[in-house]
């Protein structure tokens, strides 16, 4: 069959990377892809946000099935499109892509379903917003409403921060994410991601990890998109992982089809997990980056039959072949990030790397020009290995790392630190 994956990440790099393994996948196309992805797909320049354009690169190619990697094309309505199209489709509708685009909605949905997550509140209105932290007093999380990159949560530890947090998101500084604020109860533990699929029905899970937000050693300095992540995820043990699916996960896609707007696709749930049990901290719709350069290390080529299997409603039957592996993936990253950082620079030594089942280096963030690869985001590369142990993932990871020649780059030298 012919396969178009929307996207130009690490996780399109890694998703493309296991589809392509499997025998089912004829052609293979990306949009709009990166350097590395080139080496193993065909890339098309088009807007991913525009529905009608994707449609007509899929009719145009005879593609078969539609892989959507981030969160923008699902809340901007693009399989929607697709699957009015006639193309099928993984990935949910803009209306179950809610739960990751409003933290209001994921809320209200919570409690509609009995999961437990933080108390919270919502606010439309500045000084509603400053008079309610000012009752609660700190630590409180202050949450931008809608999809805003990532920079949307402030975990204020104190009131000035609270009040500092709420000026800047009512004074517009995200946009129009930030009309609507969401207050909620801060809540401690040890944070994880549970990956399932679902097809609005049935749910299976699809693997555990953790990641690493800080960009310093020690998880220390300012937030990014993630430096690295691992799986499986220890703190997830059966009895936390039962009780997250019972509570949580399944309560949620049953309140999602209730509504009329069943959830189709791979959810990702943030959870906080205090003395044994867990709670929701938030939902994304799609693969996590880097989480899915793990994920898919780990499930390789039937991550393709799963993805069908979802997409098509035959969920019921289906189920994941497990190693008893582990897998670990180390995020390089551009000089200044997540500040401001050079683009340009060139990348050498990848062409000597090896490329197995169990070692490769993704790319998240690069360009080809001239037959040089040279650097074209913050997160650039994740080198992604397997093993026995964490530890044996983690010591083949940074031998990848050392064996690449970016002196601009660089990279945490403790990632999966907790989990060892
Ligand atoms: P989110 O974008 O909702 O995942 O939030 C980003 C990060 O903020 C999470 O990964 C948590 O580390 C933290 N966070 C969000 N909500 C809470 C909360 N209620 N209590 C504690 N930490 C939180
Ligand atoms: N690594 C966090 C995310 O994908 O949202």
């Amino acid at each position: 069959m012919n396969i178009l994956i929307l996207g130009g990440g690490g996780r399109e790099h890694a998703l493309a990377w296991a589809v392509k393994q499997n025998p089912k996948c004829d052609r293979l196309i990306v949009a709009p892809g990166n350097a590395g992805i080139a080496a193993i797909a065909e890339c098309a320049d088009i807007d991913v946000l525009d529905g009608a354009a994707v449609l007509a690169l899929a009719v145009e190619n005879a593609v078969d099935f539609v892989i959507v990697g981030p969160e923008a094309p699902l809340a901007a309505g693009v399989a929607d499109a697709l699957r009015a199209g006639g193309i099928l489709t993984f990935g949910p509708s803009a209306a179950a892509a809610r739960l990751e685009a409003s933290k209001a909605f994921t809320k209200e949905v919570c409690d509609a379903a009995g999961a437990p997550t933080a108390g919270w509140a919502r606010f439309a209105d500045r000084d509603a917003a400053l008079a309610h932290v000012r009752t609660t007093g700190a630590p409180i999380v202050v949450k931008a409403d809608g999809l805003a990159a990532g920079k949307g949560v402030v975990v204020a530890m104190t009131l000035p921060e609270a009040e500092a947090a709420i000026e800047d998101m009512f004074g517009g500084s995200l946009g129009a994410a930030g009309a609507e604020v969401v207050i909620e109860e801060f809540m401690g533990g040890e944070e994880a991601s549970l990956f399932v699929l679902s097809d609005g029905t049935e749910v299976l899970e699809i693997g555990t990890a953790q990641d690493h937000k800080r960009v310093g050693d020690g998880d220390t300095g300012p937030n990014t998109g993630g430096m690295g992540a691992y799986s499986p995820a220890p703190v997830l043990t059966d009895a936390v992982l039962k009780q997250a699916m019972d509570e949580i996960v399944r309560p949620t896609v049953a309140e999602m089809a209730r509504r009329g707007t069943p959830f189709q696709g791979v959810l990702y749930a943030g959870l906080m997990i205090e003395k044994g049990r867990a709670r929701l901290v938030e939902y994304n719709v799609r693969f996590g980056d880097p989480e899915a350069q793990v994920l898919m290390m780990r499930m390789g080529a039937q991550a393709l039959d799963l993805m069908l299997a979802c997409a098509e409603g035959r969920l019921a039957g289906a189920r994941v072949n497990w190693a008893e592996d582990h897998a670990l993936t180390v995020v390089m990253a551009a000089g200044g990030y997540p500040g401001s950082y050079r683009k340009g620079t060139e990348i050498r030594g990848l062409g000597d790397l090896p490329e197995t089942s169990s070692e490769m280096v993704f790319h998240a963030g690069t360009v080809a020009r001239d037959g040089k690869v040279m650097a074209n985001g913050g997160r650039v590369l994740n080198a992604t290995a397997r093993g026995a142990s964490l530890a044996e993932a983690q010591a083949r990871a940074y031998g990848l790392v050392d064996r690449i020649d970016w002196p601009e780059g660089f990279c945490r030298r403790d990632i999966g630190w907790r989990a060892l």
